[in-house]
């Protein structure tokens, strides 16, 4: 296994996004991985296509509403959080925000300035500006559809060190709360419950165990044809967890209120139906 297919294991590729035009289904790269043989549960393997969620419109400054209900997925890589978050926002009717894409997106934005990522004012001004569309699974920015490109592993990269950056995240943090739209929103990220949904109805930490997510990445790439080493794979993803977990500003940990649903051996299904679960009990004491 390369160095370039032991980061896209733990990353994420294109073909693996929901965005991706290839994509037979609807989730994000690093949360969609199969179920590995070893008994993983293979419910994560097949997730419901993104259409059905509405789609939120990001258009910064057009009307958020502050009194509409949000729901948060949070949790480190390949937990499941994209794919749980588009299946909540799909039964509920709701919104879903991704909101890594907005990171890639800036991430890209500073590439094709001709930037490194080493300015931190040049990657919040092209964050502000940013102009982007979300719209039937595919993303444009400058009318420019570049769904697939933002997946690419660079621009990942790119987008974990600008994701650092303060004047980047504030640049960000307006443009996310804006797709808090009616019926409702499902967001999913590192910081969606802690930093930009605080007061969020109801609060999830998706985690799972670091060896099944390492599993079920081995299981992905062998799909491909790639083969892979699992202890690499392991180690990758133990790496990227401490970096998210460790960084100053929004780490990704739980929000004190949020509730914690671990997928280690759980499948799709039932882990949306205990989000569900979660959410119609947080309503009905709201109207007790
Ligand atoms: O989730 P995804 O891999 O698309 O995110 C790309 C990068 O954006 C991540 O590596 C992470 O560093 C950053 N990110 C973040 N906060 C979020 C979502 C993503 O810092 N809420």
């Amino acid at each position: 296994m390369t160095a370039a297919q032991r980061a896209s294991a733990i990353h994420g590729t294109d073909e693996q996004h929901p965005n991706h035009p290839a994509h037979p289904a609807a989730t994000r790269p690093d949360e969609s991985a199969p179920a590995a043989a070893s008994g993983l549960p293979t419910q994560f393997s097949r997730p419901t296509p993104a259409a059905q969620a509405r789609e939120a419109k990001p258009c910064p400054g057009s009307g958020a509403d502050a009194g509409v209900p949000v729901i948060t997925i949070d949790g480190p890589t390949a937990s499941g959080k994209g794919t749980i978050a588009q299946r909540v926002a799909s039964a509920l009717g709701w919104h879903v925000l991704d909101s890594g894409a907005l990171y890639r997106l800036t991430a890209l934005a500073v590439q094709r300035a001709g930037g490194d990522g080493s300015s931190e004012d040049q990657a919040a001004a092209l964050a502000r500006a940013l102009d982007v569309c979300f719209k039937g699974g595919s993303i444009r920015m400058d009318g420019e559809d570049v769904t697939r490109l933002i997946r690419q592993e660079c621009i990942g990269n790119l987008a974990s060190r600008v994701a650092a950056w303060p004047a980047v995240r504030s640049a960000l943090l307006a443009r996310q709360r804006d797709f808090r739209r009616a019926p409702g929103l499902v967001a999913d990220g590192r910081d969606m419950g802690t930093v930009v949904f605080p007061d969020a109805t109801l609060k999830i930490f998706l985690d799972a165990n670091v060896a099944v997510r390492a599993q079920r990445r081995h299981k992905q790439l062998k799909d491909k044809g790639i083969s892979a080493n699992l202890s690499d794979l392991l180690e990758d993803l133990r790496a990227r967890d401490a970096r998210d977990r460790d960084r100053a500003l929004a780490p990704l940990v739980a929000a004190a209120d949020a509730v914690t649903v671990d997928s280690s051996h759980a499948g799709i299904d039932d882990t949306v139906r205990q989000v569900l679960d979660l959410w119609s009990a947080r309503g009905l004491a709201r109207q007790g």
